[in-house]
């Protein structure tokens, strides 16, 4: 389906081509003075050289076109060019009705046929997840569904860090705690055990404990760097015990990463590409790309445009071992090689943008990607405190989030509990879920590239810019829509129709923004833009509910016009908050 400015420009480019003028001159855009007009158009100026003529000569000829058209009630020509334009709400009507009849309200695939890797979320494994983590997972989540939505074939790639040192640091300090178990005895040829021989809580404390100890002691570091080498090289009892780690590790995640509504379709890590290193970089050295560099091997990548220093992307350290660059490289050429896509997008926090830089010239100078796939870093801001610094708990230590959705789900609880009397279990299930809005919207409001400000209070506000305004605008609705049928009214034989009422025409009007919103949305992958509009949609829809009798309403065509407009405007938002990771509830 065109979108609404497209339709409502070709009008007015009709009456710019009849007027004798270029057509190209009759862009509209939604005005930026609403007090003034709707829409306008600022054509006549641009034409008045062309034309050798004034500006407003030209707006009144088009003008004068335009007084019988179907789509505007009032065009006028203002002074010194501009066209100011009321459009008709009739027309809305016939645009809103099309977009209700047609497959997601009119927008048109614009991701159709686009194979996009997201790679986000990225925990390490054995590590608690922390608010570091809350961003890629919440960002990366809507932008797999905004691709998704937008018709794009869509792969989520958690890519867990599970390959480096921090696995060698568990394995060396498991050993000395329990020296006896099977994985270290080499001469050990059965079956290792099943059971891991620990539990989630004890591995959240020995990672900890061994990276304290790896700081303090070279020693020990350096028998940790050994027992790394010996996982990474293939040691039979190493690689049963990593992979009890691996697995109980990854079943707390899953529990986590359910509870933040995120999901991955691959839940695939560093460790999956060890085995193809080799021959990559072996490829880089045929090819000649690969050079060695004070016993490293390195891939120069500078340019000569480069204005800052991009130092060359490191593929071997000097003692043969690969890092996070070669795993990331490897993972790239696995990608290209399984799944062929169009782009790989990375949610990653933007501190590592010259990373990625490195990276990403890395893999186009190597040809492991094709010249033309994208790859994209979707570098995101620091979650700060009040006191504008990196978020912090109240020692000043990093926060596990599980503890910080549990303070923001506790807020959210007793203000639920405060405002309502209702059954405990219920009160706990709608604050589940209005908890997670508000951390989500709290953080999607905002542009992905900026920090921004971690605020308890504000984010649980049920007033204001924040997730839990828009579910109670929700539920408002849901709750009219409920009362007419209580009362015996069909929703579904309801029609949209003109109404003459200002404030539902403001509505429809944000309405038959959708299909550009989520456009735009896909195309800037940005969910700060939906955001934006359902705000905006749920500032209107609130207006319009104060102004207008709704189920009171006597004349019934109206009413079924109103409650048709309900209708849509609901599924519209569902559809946005579905797209930004979050549900709304029946009642709250
Ligand atoms: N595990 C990494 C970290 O905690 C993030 C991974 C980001 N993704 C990637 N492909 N490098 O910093």
């Amino acid at each position: 389906m065109k979108k609404i400015l497209d339709v409502i420009s070709e009008e007015v480019k009709k009456a710019f081509a009849e007027a004798g003028y270029d057509e190209a001159l009759g862009r509209v855009t939604i005005s930026n003075r609403p007090d003034l007009c709707e829409y306008q158009c600022n054509g006549a100026m641009a034409g008045a050289k062309q034309y050798h003529k004034a500006p407003i000569m030209i707006a009144n000829d088009v003008a004068e076109k335009l007084q019988n058209s179907a789509v505007f009630s009032e065009v006028s020509a203002v002074a010194p060019g501009f066209l100011n334009m009321k459009i008709k709400e009739a027309f809305l009507i016939d645009y809103l009705i099309q977009m209700q009849e047609s497959d997601k309200f009119g927008l048109e695939n614009p991701g159709q046929n686009k194979k996009i890797i997201i790679d986000y979320g990225g925990p390490n494994v054995a590590k608690p997840l922390h608010v570091g983590h809350l961003r890629s997972a919440i960002i990366g989540e809507s932008i797999k569904r905004i691709c998704r939505y937008a018709g794009a074939e869509v792969i989520g790639d958690i890519h867990l860090g599970d390959w480096g040192l921090q696995m060698g640091l568990i394995v060396y300090e498991l050993s000395l705690r329990q020296p006896d178990l099977p994985y270290f005895d080499e001469s050990f040829e059965g079956e290792y055990p099943q059971e891991a021989p620990f539990t989630i809580s004890e591995l959240e404390e020995i990672y900890p404990t061994a990276s304290g100890k790896s700081k303090e002691d070279p020693a020990y570091k350096e028998k940790a760097m050994e027992a790394t080498f010996k996982l990474q090289s293939g040691v039979r009892g190493y690689r049963a015990l990593w992979k009890h780690i691996l697995n109980v590790s990854v079943t707390d995640l899953k529990k986590n990463y359910a509870n933040l509504n995120v999901d991955f379709d691959l839940w695939k890590g560093e460790s999956d590409v060890h085995d193809i290193i080799p021959g990559m970089v072996q490829y880089m050295k045929d090819g000649g790309y690969a050079h060695e560099s004070e016993g490293a091997l390195v891939v120069d990548v500078v340019e000569e445009t480069d204005t800052k220093e991009i130092p060359p992307c490191m593929i071997l350290k000097s003692d043969g071992a690969s890092l996070y660059n070669t795993t990331d490289l490897a993972t790239i050429k696995e990608r290209m090689e399984t799944m062929n896509p169009d782009a790989i997008l990375y949610v990653v926090d933007k501190r590592q943008d010259l990373y990625f830089e490195q990276v990403f010239r890395c893999a186009r100078k190597t040809k492991l990607v094709k010249p033309e796939t994208e790859l994209k870093f979707l570098g995101f801001g620091t979650m700060n405190g009040k006191d504008g610094k990196p978020f912090k708990t109240r020692t000043g230590g990093v926060m596990r989030l599980e503890y910080l959705l549990q303070e923001v789900y506790d807020e959210m609880l007793r203000k639920i509990s405060e405002n309502k009397s209702m059954p405990e279990e219920e009160a706990a299930a709608i604050a589940k879920v209005v908890a997670l809005s508000a951390v989500k919207y709290g953080d999607l409001s905002n542009q992905a590239s900026k920090d921004y400000i971690f605020d308890i209070d504000r984010f649980t506000s049920s007033e204001g810019n924040t997730g839990v305004y828009l579910l109670y605008t929700m539920v408002r609705i849901k709750s009219i829509l409920n009362k007419y049928k209580e009362a015996g009214g069909k929703v579904e034989s309801c029609k949209l129709a003109a109404t003459a009422n200002e404030s539902a025409k403001d509505l429809i009007k944000q309405l038959t923004a959708f299909n550009t919103m989520m456009e735009n949305a896909y195309v800037e992958l940005a969910p700060h833009k939906v955001c934006a509009y359902i705000y905006e949609l749920a500032n209107a829809f609130n207006h319009f509910y104060h102004e207008t009798k709704i189920l009171t309403e006597e004349n019934e065509e109206m009413k079924s016009a109103y409650i048709a407009l309900l209708a849509l405007t609901i599924s519209v938002m569902e559809t946005c908050i579905d797209v930004l990771g979050f549900d709304a509830p029946e009642r709250m």
